[in-house]
Order: structure tokens, then sequence, then C-alpha cells
């Protein structure tokens, strides 16, 4: 609809009066992300692919990356999430290529004011979910976080991180005091704000009885239509007890954005190839059929619904969308005016939950039930 109206006021007024205009159709709102009390965009900005991701990624430009992230920021975008591994390279194991853009770009925009930066410390021994047997001397030892802290904060030629965040979790962690010390060490020299916990995919209640310490502020999720159970007890603790919700996926990793279909390969290496296997995509087409059927006049397209969908839980403060494309960017931001979605659609989306589980086959004490 804004770009309508943007096209419309084109045609009226010189270029320069258009873009003041833009800025002020394409209204981004903010919420408040927990007790941090930060101010952050509905719409944050996932940087995982901004500059490739060895085994993960690949095809991003990494001038368009820039661009976006310039874009995003122009359009009232104030929450970038990274991570100090996304942008690994094998060959250059010390290189940390989102963080390490996003200090490039905010060394050249001089807006290190206008954003709020959330980093992740990976599990050092590279496990991807936290592993129920595995003890927290193996995956977060004190030495691994200080070190993180300090590499994040050099790639990103920062001062201080407004959130950290352990980038996989398992709730007995809270039985140790190691890195509740640690946590605090580091927060009392000025490296880190606030603390954050991005959990182990499809487990959201997989960290309650760490956020029952109170040294947690807020929780990275994955929460789109397909997987809604975060709203059965997660969305609720957090609503309880201040904490901020930062949903990631939102987008399914483009299963629901209408452009991945049983057509599509990826090529090998890439995460994708394997998180979208033939079976899966589909099954993928029968769901996103069904989900076209909900788009017209309240909603356009497949990406605003999603990000809709996500955006209409009031205990949400931020979804994150990964975007490597300007054009991307600009239609993402714009939801945030668009506002929440009828009682009527959300009833709908409700029902279309498509469930799943990777990790049971990886290690049987992640069943489903082990937790949940
Ligand atoms: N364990 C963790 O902590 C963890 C795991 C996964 C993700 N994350 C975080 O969450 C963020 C988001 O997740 P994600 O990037 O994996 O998946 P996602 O946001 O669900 O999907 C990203 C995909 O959607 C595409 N896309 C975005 N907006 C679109 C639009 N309007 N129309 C069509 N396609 C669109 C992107 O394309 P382009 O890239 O080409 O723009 C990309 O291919 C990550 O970037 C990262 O910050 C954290």
């Amino acid at each position: 609809m804004w770009k309508n109206s943007v096209q419309k006021i084109h045609n009226a007024v010189p270029t320069v009066a258009i873009i003041a205009l833009e800025y002020r159709i394409t209204c981004m709102n903010y919420r408040t992300l927990g007790k941090t009390g930060l101010k952050v965009s509905e719409v944050g900005y996932g940087t995982w692919a901004i500059a490739n991701d060895e085994g993960c990624w690949s095809g991003a430009d990494l001038n368009e990356s820039l661009k976006s992230l310039s874009r995003y920021v122009e359009l009232g975008g104030n929450f970038l999430d990274t991570a100090s591994i996304y942008g690994f390279s094998s060959t250059n194991p010390c290189q940390h290529g989102s963080e390490e853009l996003i200090g490039k770009f905010l060394r050249q925009s001089g807006k290190r004011d206008k954003v709020h930066i959330a980093s992740k410390i990976y599990p050092k021994n590279m496990k991807w979910p936290a592993w129920r047997a595995v003890p927290i001397s193996e995956v977060f030892p004190a030495s691994h976080i200080e070190h993180i802290v300090n590499e994040s904060l050099r790639s990103l030629n920062i001062e201080t991180l407004d959130l950290m965040q352990f980038h996989v979790w398992q709730d007995d962690f809270v039985k140790e005091d190691e890195w509740k010390k640690t946590i605090d060490r580091i927060t009392k020299a000025g490296k880190v704000k606030h603390w954050g916990i991005s959990i182990n995919d499809y487990q959201p209640t997989n960290c309650l009885r760490t956020l029952d310490t109170g040294l947690i502020s807020t929780i990275q999720t994955i929460f789109n239509i397909f997987h809604q159970r975060p709203t059965e007890k997660l969305l609720p603790y957090a609503k309880e007890h201040n904490i901020g919700i930062i949903a990631r996926v939102p987008l399914d990793e483009g299963g629901l954005t209408g452009n991945i279909t049983s057509a599509t390969r990826f090529n090998k290496g890439e995460f994708r190839a394997d998180y979208f296997t033939p079976e899966r995509l589909l099954e993928l087409d029968k769901h996103v059929l069904e989900l076209e059927k909900l788009i017209g006049n309240e909603v356009k397209t497949l990406p605003e619904l999603a990000l809709r969908f996500i955006l209409s839980h009031d205990e949400v403060s931020t979804v994150i969308p990964g975007m490597r494309k300007l054009k991307n960017v600009e239609t993402n931001t714009a939801v945030s005016d668009a506002g929440k979605l009828s009682q009527e659609l959300m009833t709908e989306l409700k029902k279309q939950t498509w469930e799943r589980n990777f990790y049971p086959d990886v290690d049987p004490s992640m069943a489903p039930s082990y937790l949940e």
C-alpha cells in the first residue's frame, strides 16, 4: 500500500521531498525488549547470511548487504542480530564475516548510536543444539565466554554490546555457577549491557528454569506460522516475567515466502539443501497452497502474512527476518506500519501449524517428550 502512495507522490513532487515523505510513509513502530528497557524496532535484521557462511549460505553480494543495512536504518530499523560464528570460513577461522560487515557499516555511516547490536557466543564444542548429556564446561567455559565477547567487540569495532546471547542452551546449565559469575564480571567491565539466550530449535521451554534466575533478559526462539509452540508456555512466561522475545526464522528459511517449491533445488553445501529435502518440499507445496488462500484484501503477500502473524503477538519484541537484498529490506520493514492481523485471520493461521523436529535423530535425548 505504501509503495502505491510513494509512486503517486513521485509523480507530483521533486525527488528531495519524496525522500522525506518516504521516511514518513514507511512508519516503523517500536516495542520494549523486555527488562533490557531497549526500544527496538518491530522489524529487526537477521544477519546470518549477509557475508555468506561456509556450509550454510552462499551467494550474498557484500555490497548489496552493506546497502541493505544502510537502507534498513534509514527506514527506522534499529535492531541488528548477528553472531560471532556468522560468516564462518574454515580457511580463515579468525574471520567473523557478519560482525565485520556490520562494523564496516557502522564505521562508514557513523550510526553506532542509532542501532542496538545483539551478537552470540557459539558453543566451544561447535555442536548445535546443546545436547542434554554434555556439560557446560565443554560448551561455555568462562575463558570461552570472555574470549568471544572480546572478539565480537573487536569485529564490530564497538565498545559495548547491547545484548550478548548464548547461541545454544540446555536448562540443566542453570545448576552451574561459573557462567553466572563470568557474565557478571563482563557486565561490570562495561563490555555487555544485557544477556540473552538463543534457545535450541523447536525446544521453546528449554530455558525456563534458567530464566527463573533473573540473569537473562531475552530469549531468541524460532517462532513462525508453522512452529507456534512458543505460544504455549514461553510467551506466557515472557509476559509474566518481562522477558524480551526475539522471533527468529520467521519465514521458515524461505519456506514461508512462496519462492520455494517442490521444483527448488539448493546447491550442495547450502544448509537448505538438507533442510528442504525433496519430500519436505512436496509437503511445503501443500502448506503454502493453504496459506495462499488467506491472501487477499487484508494481506497482500506471504512474507507479509508471516511477519504480521508474529507481530500480532504482544509478547514478541522484534521479528528478525534474514535479509541480504535491498528489496526484501524495503518490503519487510513496511509490515510494521500495517499493524496486527484481524482476529479472523489469526484464528485461521492457528490451524496452519506444521511442527517438525530434526533433532531426535541426532540426539535421542532431544525427543519432544523430554521437555514439553
Ligand atoms: N540458532 C540461532 O541463534 C539462529 C538460527 C537461525 C537464524 N537465526 C537468526 O534469525 C535470522 C533469521 O533467520 P534466517 O535468516 O535463517 O531465516 P528466515 O528469516 O526465516 O528466512 C530468510 C530467507 O528469506 C528470504 N526473504 C526475506 N525477506 C523476504 C521477502 N520479503 N520476500 C522473499 N524472500 C524473503 C531471504 O532472502 P535473502 O537472504 O535473499 O534476502 C532468505 O533467503 C538469522 O539471520 C539470524 O540472525 C538465529
